[in-house]
């Protein structure tokens, strides 16, 4: 008995002890559940494989059990390892760059395809990782279980293999770019029926023109992202649409040149995020756009061409969050929203509407999105005055209006905007007085942009602000007469800009030691006096030019990149700072410190300043020969050393600076030859300019190799010879390509034009800043030139100036001188030159100004074009021309020489000066609106294409405009 039941004992105990055991394995998550030795096995092999710098997977070792190894995760019960997690634990942001650790945590080496051993795999990251570039292993799509893949910049590259197909069960697929992988044909796609979430964003797929039929096959598909993938098909219509699941689209960077499709629309219930930005869509937006209900998030911008009025639908989108329809081409008014009390106000918290072409009043609705924080209108032709509904906002956190045409002051409740990080109102007609109280609320404001407007700042001289500001711009300002000392305290600065703000005082020594943690300072403009001869400088762009400083050139710290002196009364030598701390590393990309009184000898000490760019010494007092370490200057793009005493010959050594586009060694005494080398080293070359120095021979041939030139200025010299015959290969002059540009890449910021020139064109000297890119000029006046004026030059259809006056040419004007279509100013006087003005003149509607005096020019001034226009001057000293505008009347004999006027009728004559003298008008507008809208600050590079554009446009409107007039004036007269 006693036996049977301690066996009974020992039964239950077992029997309790299993139970136990039982639920320990399931409810506790287990240790106890050990992975199966053939696919410990596997793993091992397949760790073998790979290359592990930073040793993640030490854990992967002996006899462990292998579901506790880093990265692998079995099946509860059953021990399979199920998943396989070795996506690089580090992120790859791209803001801090790739960080040391992140690329050490990167496995690589081989995939070893004994990972087929893990028939239970569903789970497979390999995100982030290098394997040197070798294709996907076609053996992936063996791993049938798989519900997840992702190999997410993972660095394989060469063509997607069709066999991931196979994956049947797959839900989860990522595969974006960091090599080049590609996909010849997507079909293998369709078969992932199950398919919830694709990222194939980066990946080369414009080879697949059926990409959407492709998709379409899958009906789960909740996430789709096709971001960057060279697509450029975008079917307008697609039968019936299979993903109504579709939740997010992410089809933005691609090279869709299409309207927006409707099908889109019919998303209705499902779609969440929309994002078509950064493609080249065009057309207007369907109403359609209302359907949208779920909407979230929608992000047109980057497109250019997208355009007409903002469909009102759009506000009724009630759970929309973002809306972002930036750089596009709308116009009109944003618009009104029916029914206030609707929804609009309710959901959305950024608008950004900039870099557009609307126009209108900021609408007072827009101060009901009481949820707002980020609002951008920057970049449009907005008018009247800032709603002080927008006041309203309380949760603006951005608040940005800069570059449109709003005027009167700034609304009081604007300043009662208390989260306000970002004011940006710059660039407006804005005014009116700002004091210290109105920023008593901003304390978080960081950026302050109220450059280019009419404010008076009026602020306490010991106002010590709330806020600590990063950028301020406040340009065109009135800040002064005093330098403004609220700014002391002000020690997060990164950008300031003090130009033109009619500051007339000294700088405070304080202001230096603040200076220095500045990165961008622009003084600019101002009548800033003080010495500068022992300042350090340190910040990375420095503009002080048109100030009254005085003394010796500042010392600079290697840190600066930009320094503007120009404008000055800076003297003594170069030296001091070019010869100074020879062997500190340098930085300095751009030294322009022309326009002062700086004395003495370039030094040769140019050498040590090789990441020069931009070098201008103009109008100093310099002399002496140009040093050969100008030489080692390789990056230089431009050279300015205008109007100073340099003499001798060009140092050979320049034909090292193969960079160079710009070269301006006008009123100096350099003599010789122009070197041929010009020609051939330094192809980059859009302008030359070599006047007003004694320079002599020939012109050389090889300047026809130039064939990016704009500007060739050799007048006022000792040159003799011929006019190259062969000037019509400087095709740049020949054709009007402003820009090479990549579209496939918007994002490279354009930044502000450096260069200018001063040219001598219309008969004054003028100076071209920022449209200096769109002149083309020849002046080769004031030479020994001989022989004919090369009938070649006529195909120079795109330059507006060409001098050559004051010279020995002699023979007709090419016949075809019209095909120079776009010249504005003709100057051929003072030469030998012969015959008849001819006709085709007559086709140089922008022309504005002609001199054609003094030569031996015979014949009636052809009648009926605007050669009438022009005063008698531009003719006088040809004795044998006669006709209007010259007191010369023509006989009978004269005018046979082959001349048709187009009527002589002397009423149209009349009326044809009124047209004519809209060809300048035509002109004047153009550079100044264009010079104008064409450098607002801001605008980037894609914008500038687009309008690029639009200046052809504006071309062609004046063209027809004027041919327009003419059949209307001749109508008039003929009826
Ligand atoms: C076991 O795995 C399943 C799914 O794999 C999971 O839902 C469950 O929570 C796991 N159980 C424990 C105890 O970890
Ligand atoms: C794939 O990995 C990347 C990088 O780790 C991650 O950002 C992404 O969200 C992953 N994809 C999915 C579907 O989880
Ligand atoms: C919709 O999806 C199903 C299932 O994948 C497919 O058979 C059908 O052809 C698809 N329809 C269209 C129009 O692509």
């Amino acid at each position: 008995m006693i036996m049977d039941k301690s066996i009974e004992v020992v039964v239950l105990l077992l029997s309790f002890l299993s139970i136990a055991a039982f639920n320990f394995i399931l409810c506790s998550g287990d240790p106890k559940v050990v992975c199966i030795e053939r696919e410990r096995q596997a793993l091992l092999s397949f760790k073998k494989g790979l290359t592990d710098p930073s040793n993640r997977l030490s854990s992967w070792a002996g006899d462990e059990d292998c579901c506790t190894w880093t990265g692998v995760g079995c099946n509860n019960i059953t021990g399979h390892v199920v998943e396989l997690n070795l996506g690089n634990p580090y992120s790859d942001s791209y803001d801090s760059g790739e960080s040391e650790a992140y690329v050490r945590s990167k496995l690589g080496g081989d995939i070893n395809p004994s990972l087929l051993e893990l028939k239970h795999l569903n789970y497979l990251d390999l995100s982030l990782n290098d394997f040197g570039g070798t294709p996907i292993p076609d053996f992936f799509g063996l791993l049938r279980g798989l519900r997840y893949l992702n190999l997410t910049k993972a660095g394989f590259s060469g063509r997607i293999p069709h066999q991931l197909g196979n994956l049947s069960s797959l839900r989860y697929l990522s595969l974006t770019k960091d090599f080049d992988l590609y996909v010849d044909d997507l079909g293998w796609l369709s078969h992932l029926s199950s398919l919830k979430y694709l990222d194939m964003s980066g990946i080369d797929l414009h080879k697949s023109v059926d990409w959407l039929q492709v998709v379409n096959m899958l009906p789960s598909l909740s996430e789709l992202h096709l971001s960057y993938c060279r697509l450029y098909n975008f079917p307008q219509s697609l039968g019936y649409v299979n993903f109504t699941s579709l939740a997010v689209l992410d089809l933005s960077q691609n090279l869709f040149n299409y309207t927006i499709p409707n099908w889109l629309f019919n998303l209705s219930h499902s779609l969440l995020h929309l994002d078509l930005s950064y493609n080249f869509l065009q057309g207007q937006i369907s109403d359609a756009i209302g359907n949208l209900k779920s909407l979230q998030f929608l992000d047109l911008s980057q497109n250019l061409y997208i355009e007409g009025r903002i469909p009102s639908n759009i506000w009724n989108l009630c759970n929309l969050h973002v809306l972002d329809l930036s750089l596009n081409n709308f116009s009109r008014e944003i618009g009104s929203v029916g029914n206030l009390s609707g929804c609009i106000g309710k959901s959305l918290e950024s608008l950004d509407l900039s870099s557009n072409q609307l126009t209108g009043h900021i609408p007072i609705w827009l101060g009901h999105l009481q949820y707002l924080k980020h609002l951008n209108l920057h970049s449009n032709s907005l008018y009247g005055s800032i709603p002080s509904s927008l006041g309203n906002i309380s949760s603006l956190i951005d608040f940005k209006l800069s570059y449109n045409q709003l005027n009167g002051t700034l609304p009081e409740s604007l300043w009662q905007l208390s989260h306000l990080e970002v004011l940006e109102i710059g660039s407006n007609f804005l005014g009116g007085i700002i004091t210290d109280t109105h920023f008593t609320k901003l304390s978080k404001l960081k950026t302050l942009d109220m450059s280019l407007n009419s404010f008076v700042f009026k602020v306490n001289s010991n106002w010590i602000p709330p806020f600590q500001l990063v950028y301020i711009g406040m340009g065109s300002c009135i800040l002064g007469p005093r330098f403004p000392s609220w700014i002391r305290m002000q020690s997060s600065l990164f950008y300031l800009d003090f130009s033109e703000a009619r500051i007339s005082d000294t700088v405070p020594s304080w202001f230096w030691l603040l200076a220095s943690h500045i990165s961008d300072i622009n003084l600019s403009n101002n009548q800033i006096h003080g010495e500068i001869s022992n300042i350090m400088l340190k910040s990375q762009t420095i503009d002080l030019s048109s100030n009254f400083f005085k003394g010796r050139l500042p010392h600079l710290s290697p840190n600066v990149t930009v320094l503007r002196l120009s404008k000055n009364s800076i003297s003594g030598p170069l030296s001091s700072l070019l010869c100074e701390k020879m062997n500190e590393q340098k930085n300095l990309e751009i030294l322009d410190l022309s326009e002062n009184l700086l004395s003495g000898e370039l030094p040769q000490c140019l050498m040590y300043w090789q990441s020069l760019t931009l070098l201008d010494l103009g109008s100093n007092n310099l002399f002496g020969k140009i040093p050969s370490s100008v030489g080692s200057l390789t990056f230089l793009t431009s050279l300015h050393l205008r109007n100073n005493s340099f003499f001798g010959d060009l140092p050979p050594s320049l034909q090292n600076c193969t960079y160079l586009e710009f070269i301006d060694l006008g009123e100096n005494k350099l003599s010789g030859n122009i070197p041929i080398w010009i020609g051939e080293k330094i192809t980059n070359l859009k302008a030359l300019r070599l006047r007003s120095n004694i320079f002599n021979g020939n012109i050389p041939l090889q300047i026809c190799h130039l064939t990016s030139l704009l500007v060739l200025d050799l007048a006022n010299n000792l040159l003799s010879g011929a006019i190259p015959h062969c000037l019509d290969n400087i095709s740049m002059m020949a054709t009007r390509q402003i820009l090479d540009h990549d579209p496939f890449d918007h994002s490279y910021g354009y930044g502000d034009y450096e260069e200018n020139l001063i040219l001598i064109t219309k008969g004054r000297e003028s100076e071209y800043k920022r449209i200096l890119r769109f002149v083309r000029s020849i002046d080769l006046s004031s030479n020994n030139l001989s022989g004919v004026i090369p009938s070649e030059i006529s195909s120079l259809s795109t330059f507006n100036f060409l001098n050559l006056s004051h010279n020995h040419l002699e023979g007709k004007i090419p016949e075809k001188i019209g095909g120079m279509k776009l010249l504005e100013s003709l100057d051929l006087s003072r030469n030998h030159l012969s015959g008849e003005i001819p006709q085709s003149m007559s086709n140089l509607t922008f022309l504005d100004h002609l001199n054609l005096s003094y030569n031996n020019f015979s014949g009636r001034i052809p009648l009926g074009t605007q050669l009438q226009s022009f005063s008698a001057l531009s003719y006088i000293g040809n004795l044998e021309l006669c006709g209007t505008p010259l007191l010369t009347i023509c006989t009978k004999n004269e005018e046979s020489g082959g001349v048709t006027p187009v009527s002589d009728n002397d009423e149209e004559s009349e009326m044809i000066w009124f047209y004519i003298s809209m060809g300048p008008g035509f002109v004047v507008g153009f550079w100044g609106v264009c010079g104008v809208l064409f450098f607002k600050k801001t605008w980037r590079y894609a914008y500038f294409r687009f309008l690029e554009d639009k200046i052809d446009q504006l071309y062609v409107t004046a063209v027809i405009k004027l041919a327009w007039l003419k059949r209307k004036l001749k109508n008039q007269v003929g009826g």
